[in-house]
């Protein structure tokens, strides 16, 4: 599957996209936190109680931005790793204390990592800048632990006709106006709208990952399905072969696996 805006290879895309993350990040967080009337916070939230973090948990927070996912996750005791491709979104989420030394600047769809190394993964309003999904998918999978827990957090359009209208005036002349003078590039707001409007539903989305092998999937819409958050598992390695029949031992060299 190909997300595809604008016609860029994915490529170009990303290099765009990431140049464009690079120039905005001054302003990224009050923007979001304006444009969203502060709601992003109480989203970013649910993220994190969908994780379900204990402090023996390892999580990988890819597109991390400047962090405020990774700084939640840390706070449950958990081990967080953050990436994220524009080294300046690292760089301000380092100043304001989210992020640590482990942090990795990378793509998200070529990952760092071993396989099977961490007990949970998030991505928090970055699938959507992702044109090669199905390589990114099969990437988080192949990190994940067997029995690890996926959680993403995207934009979403409502479902209601009359909000969807109204919603819509907004993306297209409010935000980018708003958001460009704030984070100082209008562009960079007006393809915001852009892949809100465009981006692949909830219901293919979650059969792309089906067909990656993610299991119990579900979906949630918050806040009038202006976002919507994704939970989904890799199932768990099959132990059934380690459980021997305690009746009645056949034979006295039988070997009980406690
Ligand atoms: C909208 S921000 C979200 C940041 C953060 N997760 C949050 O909740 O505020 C998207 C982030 O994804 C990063 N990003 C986009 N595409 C990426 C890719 N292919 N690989 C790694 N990072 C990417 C951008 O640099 C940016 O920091």
């Amino acid at each position: 599957m190909r997300y595809k805006v604008d016609n860029d290879t994915p490529h170009e895309r990303k290099a765009r996209i990431r140049s464009m993350f690079n120039s905005i990040v001054d302003g990224y967080d009050r923007a979001n936190r304006i444009l969203s009337l502060g709601i992003d916070r109480s989203w970013r939230k649910t993220v994190v109680q969908h994780c379900e973090c204990k402090p023996s948990d390892v999580v990988l927070d890819i597109c991390c931005g400047t962090g405020d996912i990774s700084a939640l996750i840390r706070g449950t005791g958990a081990q967080v790793v953050s990436l994220d491709f524009s080294e300046n979104m690292i760089q301000k989420g380092r100043q304001k204390g989210n992020i640590d030394d482990l942090a990795t600047v990378a793509d998200a769809s070529k990952l760092p990592f071993k396989d099977s190394i961490f007990t949970k993964v998030c991505i928090s309003f970055g699938i959507r800048n992702i044109p090669d999904i199905d390589i990114f998918l099969a990437e988080v999978y192949r990190v994940l632990r067997p029995g690890g827990t996926f959680v993403i957090l995207e934009l979403t359009r409502p479902r209601y006709n009359i909000f969807r209208l109204l919603y819509f005036f907004y993306l297209y002349t409010i935000l980018p106006v708003i958001g460009g003078m704030i984070a100082g590039s209008f562009n960079a707001y007006r393809y915001l709208s852009k892949t809100i409007h465009t981006f692949i539903d909830p219901v293919t989305l979650t059969a792309i990952q089906e067909k990656h092998g993610f299991i119990d999937i579900t979906h949630k819409s918050m806040t009038l399905s202006i976002a919507t958050i994704y939970i989904s598992k890799k199932p768990p390695v099959d132990t059934s072969f380690l459980s021997i029949p305690l009746s009645k031992p056949s034979h006295p060299n039988n070997v009980i696996i406690h």
